[in-house]
């Protein structure tokens, strides 16, 4: 069985094989959503994108982003800039499959201005 690693939280939990990522953390009391968006947010549909998530290792072993999914991520401009550099490890957990080992970084800082902004 595929393993979670919730970075953040110091937890791994086993899942079935093609778990779905939101319900997993739901199911381990992780939360993938950060601020308002805990009140406010879609119920899993991908539309809201606020339960985006950063996968660090084994993105290789989540699903494929399907079109949606992108589109969706595209539509919001927090996502969008957020995905720059980062299209295979931004996903939103409510449309991300497991399929094997990963680890996740829920509710991601981003680094808005680069390595050397300021150097
Ligand atoms: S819960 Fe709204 S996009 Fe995932």
């Amino acid at each position: 069985m595929p393993t979670i690693k919730f970075i953040k939280e110091k937890k791994t939990v086993e899942v079935p094989q093609g778990a779905n990522l939101r319900t997993e953390a739901m199911k381990a009391g992780v939360q993938v959503y950060q601020g308002i968006e805990k009140v406010l947010h879609c119920p899993g549909f991908g539309l809201c994108t606020a339960c985006k998530v950063m996968i660090k290792k084994g993105a290789e072993n989540c699903s494929e982003q399907s079109l949606w999914e992108k589109a969706n991520i595209l539509k919001h401009p927090i996502a969008m800039f957020a995905r720059i550099g980062n299209e295979n490890e931004l996903r939103l957990s409510c449309q991300t499959c497991v399929n094997g080992d990963i680890e996740v970084e829920t509710t991601p800082e981003f680094n808005w201005h680069g390595e050397k902004f300021w150097g």
